[in-house]
């Protein structure tokens, strides 16, 4: 059998060409390998059942059909049992998981493992997208975390991704910023200059709260406010100025963040570039008959969708400005022209689905009435963060509590544990483990979610070497690393372990045949763009090296045996640091 990194792709491979020596139709059969529940092997193939449905076969004969056509060395390597109705068991024999071990050392191996499910493929990743001239807050954490775990994941798998910024830089909110700065810099110049000089965004931040309460509460100011708007949108040069200033102030406060959270956007195209191509789109949209005008604004119904068909997409105001939704199409236009995006994950709250489910609609029928090519259009959907009190978490005076501080926070709190825990580590050291031990908290507690659900913000859980948290994952490795340092041998040496012998012992086999499963867990986290399960898998596997450990001395005398647990020393230490990679986790020496 020729073992590849991703088991599940060789199993798949060899069960394909063994259905067409059973006389299997090969165009209909799929045999659908995944991991196998532990009890019942190491992989099991679920493509039987419905194959022989559709062709009107008994599974339970097909399946021993196939079984009986796989080539002698598969047989070998592995034990084939046929289970239920029609599914096929394999479960390796230690020496094929010892061979398997060998196949690979490297993370580059890893992702050649992993790298077709997505070849060809340019993915847009429309991730963070927070609106400019205010603060980020804890309500913008999750699809800056989420987004890019799914920008790596993605990556891993092959395809080409675009990490995109969908800033919201454009808006009537900017009429009423420009009009209190200009208040603010004729009345206290100096004031406005300090506070800007001191936190730029905090303090453009405070003007719109002042220019919205001014608004609502003299409609002359309103009226004002407008107008500065309007010379904003024919392109006047001071109000220009000062906006270009609202973003760059912005974009330097988010880039603090990104640079914590190791995110780096290719493009930052906000809704403001998308300004000159909303006309095209309402033009496509009348032409092919879509969009319909009512009462001066332009909508689109979807009459065959229960709620859609008579919720309008508001596509353009009746002023005859652009919205959210008209950039948003203009931006999926540009996407697919000018980045040739055959698909794209909207990394937006879940509160969006409607605006989403409309967008994607529209987009699908657009598309095909002019003849393009339809993307993949996937709203990677998530839930508030709620403090412990069971609401969305807010400062104890109610506001929303900004990023910044809660990543500082995080941060001094992890420096606490590594106070106590690494007393022999020199300071700077402990203050970079904090840094990353702290960060990597607040980004696995929300990982470690199934995204779609809200999730509770608990300090104490997550910063927590107990439980499925980021502490307890780095202290593995930590821990693993420790274990080289010790005995001075480098990890994935090859000198060392060619002397290994063959694995044996209970507890080095379940950790080898959990190590067989990183492909699995990585398909199944790319494929729904979930990463809770590659976080999951990564728990799971630190549990099954801790129990090894426990049960097995590595620092043993005789060469061999200790060449065959530093094996599975290195290659549990590459799977965790790859996978917490792809998470977006960074990872320490030592803790
Ligand atoms: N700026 C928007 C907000 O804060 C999110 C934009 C998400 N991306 C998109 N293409 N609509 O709600």
């Amino acid at each position: 059998m020729h073992a590849s990194f991703n088991l599940a792709a060789t199993f798949d491979a060899v069960l394909k060409t063994a259905a067409t020596s059973a006389g299997f139709d090969a165009a209909e059969f799929s045999p659908e390998v995944r991991t196998a529940d532990p009890k019942h092997g190491d992989f099991q193939a679920n493509g039987v059942l419905p194959y022989a449905k559709r062709t009107k076969q008994n599974p339970r004969a097909l399946a021993e059909k196939l079984v009986a056509a796989l080539p002698a060395d598969v047989r070998e390597a592995t034990t084939v049992t046929v289970a239920g109705p029609g599914f096929i068991n394999f479960t390796l024999q230690p020496a094929a998981l010892q061979n398997w071990l060998r196949t690979f050392s490297t993370r580059a191996q890893l992702e050649a493992g992993a790298a077709s499910a997505y070849a060809g493929k340019t993915w847009i990743v429309d991730y963070s997208s927070p609106n400019t001239a205010k603060q980020m807050h804890v309500g913008h954490l999750r699809s800056a975390v989420i987004g890019e775990a799914i920008c790596r994941l993605l990556a891993f798998s092959g395809a080409r991704v675009i990490r995109d910024n969908h800033v919201g830089d454009w808006g009537t909110q900017f009429g009423k910023l420009i009009w209190a700065y200009k208040k603010a810099s004729a009345s206290e110049p100096a004031g406005l200059e300090v506070a800007l000089a001191t936190d730029p965004l905090a303090e453009f931040e405070r003007l719109y709260k002042v220019g919205n309460n001014a608004s609502d509460a003299d409609p002359a100011v309103l009226k004002e406010a407008q107008q500065e708007l309007v010379k904003l949108q024919a392109g006047d040069p001071e109000n220009t100025a000062i906006w270009k200033k609202i973003g760059e102030v912005s974009f330097s406060a988010f880039q603090q963040i990104y640079d914590l959270l190791g995110i780096r956007f290719d493009y930052t195209l906000g809704e403001s570039f998308y300004n000159d191509k909303v006309d095209r789109v309402y033009r496509e949209l009348v032409d092919c008959g879509l969009a319909t005008e009512s009462q001066g604004a332009l909508v689109v119904f979807h009459p065959e969708h229960p709620r859609f068909k008579e919720q309008p997409f508001l596509v353009r105001k009746s002023d005859g400005a652009a919205n959210y939704a008209s950039t948003d199409l203009a931006t999926i236009l540009y996407r697919t022209e000018h980045f040739k995006a055959d698909a794209a994950a909207y990394v937006i709250d879940s509160r969006q689905g409607d605006h989403c489910q409309q967008l994607f609609l529209t987009v699908q029928k657009w598309f095909a009435k002019t003849g393009r090519p339809v993307p993949h259009l996937e709203h990677v959907a998530f839930g508030t963060v709620l403090g412990e009190d069971g609401r969305p978490l807010k400062t104890r005076s109610g506001e929303n509590i900004k990023l910044k501080d809660l990543l500082r926070e995080a941060v001094e709190r992890a420096r606490r544990l590594v106070d106590e825990r690494s007393t022999d580590v020199p300071e700077d050291e402990r203050a970079r483990i904090a840094e990353i031990v702290g960060v990597g908290s607040v980004q696995y507690a929300d990982l470690s979610q199934n995204r779609s659900s809200d999730y509770l913000f608990s300090w104490d859980k997550m910063i927590s070497l107990e439980g499925n948290t980021a502490a307890y994952l780095l202290y593995a490795v930590a821990r693993i690393r420790s274990i080289f340092r010790k005995l001075d041998a480098m990890p994935g040496d090859a000198t060392t372990e060619v002397a290994a012998n063959a694995i044996e012992t209970a507890a080095e086999l379940a950790l080898a045949r959990k190590l067989v499963k990183f492909s699995d867990a990585v398909a199944l986290a790319t494929s729904s763009l979930r990463p809770h399960f590659l976080g999951l898998y990564l728990y799971e596997l630190a549990g099954e090296f801790s129990a090894f450990y426990a049960a097995d001395k590595v620092a043993v005398e005789d060469p061999a045996v200790r060449a065959r647990r530093l094996l599975l020393c290195a290659r549990t230490l590459l799977v965790l640091e790859t996978g917490l990679d792809l998470l977006g986790l960074r990872t320490v020496n030592r803790m």
